[in-house]
């Protein structure tokens, strides 16, 4: 799988990819990351890639031929997706991360100033894809965050597939807590269970943490989920406890 980030910084990614399992992935070509600078497709002697908006106003635009000339050039074929990352688009989530994972080439662009000239959204990209309801300065964190939320989906880039599958999200729970050593910790103990060595018991009570955790915190997820007959049990168990206390 591979990802082409355009932008006007490269320079931010210089290091970024360059620790933990992305490198990793990198490393044995599992994904492959191009940083592209817009500066590169400008047609002009000044390699100018912003200008002033019609109309009036504050602020900088980023203008289309550039933008287009680098779709044109690092674009496999017609059939590859391009995405803009803007705060007025599709709210990146676990599940928009999983769809992207299947594609064989990602197309990044990131805006930057008051973003791009709209001809780019109308007639070259795919969809607009935004990391939440902020602004940032430009799409480059967001794209960071893109590429890394894919790559996990990506067979081998995380060493345990388990661990992607009981990752928050994966299954629309949260995920349950972890722990490791020391037992104990400033007098603050390591639940019990979890040394039993019975494997049922232990995954019984990560279930119950997980069911909890996203009741008490998400619980738009459980709502848009179908429950289980013996989740809804744990679920009732939880209740009772709580209304107990
Ligand atoms: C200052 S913003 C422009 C915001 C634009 N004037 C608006 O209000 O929709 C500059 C660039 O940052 C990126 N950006 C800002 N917020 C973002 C978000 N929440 N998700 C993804 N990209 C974002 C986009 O690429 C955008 O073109």
């Amino acid at each position: 799988m591979r990802f082409d980030i355009i932008t006007i910084f490269p320079e931010i990614f210089g290091s970024v990819f360059s620790a933990g399992i992305i490198k990793k992935a990198l490393e044995r070509d599992l994904v492959e990351i191009h940083v592209h600078n817009l500066r590169d497709y400008a047609l002009d002697k000044h390699r100018q890639v912003d200008d002033r908006p019609y109309g009036g106003g504050e602020g900088m635009v980023l203008k289309p031929e550039p933008l287009f000339t680098a779709v044109e050039n690092i674009r496999a074929d017609e059939k590859q997706p391009v995405y803009l990352l803007s705060p007025q688009g599709r709210r990146f989530d676990y599940r928009l991360g999983e769809e992207l994972a299947g594609q064989s080439q990602i197309i990044l662009i990131c805006g930057r100033y008051e973003g791009v000239d709209e001809r780019v959204i109308e007639y070259l990209i795919t969809e607009e894809i935004s990391v939440g309801d902020f602004v940032l300065t430009g799409g480059e964190s967001a794209a960071i965050v893109v590429v890394e939320a894919v790559s996990r989906f990506v067979p081998g880039v995380v060493g345990k597939m388990d661990s992607v599958r009981h990752d928050s999200f994966a299954e629309g729970l949260l995920d349950f807590p972890h722990y490791t050593r020391p037992r104990v910790f400033k007098g603050m103990r390591v639940p019990g269970v979890l040394f039993s060595g019975d494997h049922e018991k232990i995954a019984h009570w990560r279930r119950k943490r997980s069911i909890e955790k996203t009741w008490l915190r998400r619980q738009d997820m459980l709502e848009r989920r179908e429950l289980s007959l013996e989740d809804k049990k744990i679920l009732e168990e939880i209740q009772r406890e709580r209304k107990g206390r």
